[in-house]
């Protein structure tokens, strides 16, 4: 297995299999539920992006899991605007007819603002998931020790981590590697999500 960095040159069907795994591992979350194709173009876009940053670990050609980092998701949020904006809206437009489906995306959008005075730190963990017949056999444990060397590399001390509160196996997992839980947040009206802080060590 080869963890690597996910670019604007790579291969499209790298972005496909983020998007698969993102809803194959995140079922029920509210972007699973805009399609493989928003999925595939929002990671084609934060791969192209100077301010997030993808890991893909991949075995031949298969991508096993994916792990995306920010130093300011607001900053994230605004050139996905400006490079990939009109696209989304295009793609979501058929899936925008409901108003709760209108209302998770307006609490998308607004949550860089509103974590802003939390007083927990600004760059995070933006997602991050391995293949179900993947899991456990170290694949996230690579992925995010990647991450954590770029961050330290960025001169990033502590990263926030958001997880939605049934997200158990990750829970576990920060918890193994020393993340310490934060607070119990709402990014999505009526669904918790446990927000943890984590130390970057210099020799991540
Ligand atoms: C979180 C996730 C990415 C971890 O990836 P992984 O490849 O399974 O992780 P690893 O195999 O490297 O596990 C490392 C450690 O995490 C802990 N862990 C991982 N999954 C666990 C689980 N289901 N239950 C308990 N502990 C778990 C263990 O301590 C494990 O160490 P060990 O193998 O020495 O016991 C993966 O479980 C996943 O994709 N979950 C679903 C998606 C998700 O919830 N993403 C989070 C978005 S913030």
């Amino acid at each position: 297995m080869e963890v690597a960095r996910a670019g604007k040159d790579s291969a499209a069907l790298v972005f496909h299999q983020m998007a698969e795994i993102h809803r194959e591992a995140i079922s029920e979350g509210f972007l699973s539920s805009l399609g493989e194709r928003f999925l595939t173009g929002l990671y084609r876009h934060l791969s192209g992006m100077e301010e997030a940053f993808a890991f893909v670990a991949e075995e031949e050609g298969r991508v096993l899991g994916f792990i995306v980092g920010a130093l300011d998701t607001g900053s994230v949020y605004r050139s996905y605007a400006r490079m990939g904006g009109l696209t989304a809206i295009l793609n979501l437009a058929p899936k925008l007819l409901s108003p709760r489906r209108i209302a998770r995306v307006m609490e998308t959008v607004l949550y860089p603002g509103r974590k802003r005075d939390d007083g927990l730190p600004e760059p995070e963990i933006l997602n991050f998931c391995v293949r179900s017949d993947q899991q456990g056999k170290g694949v996230g444990g690579a992925l995010f020790h990647t991450l954590c060397t770029e961050f330290a590399r960025r001169g990033v001390g502590e990263i926030r981590i958001v997880t939605g509160e049934g997200q158990v196996s990750a829970q576990r997992f920060y918890e193994a590697k020393g993340a310490v839980f934060a607070m119990k947040t709402e990014v999505h009206h009526g669904t918790a999500s446990r927000v943890y802080t984590y130390q970057i060590t210099r020799d991540a």
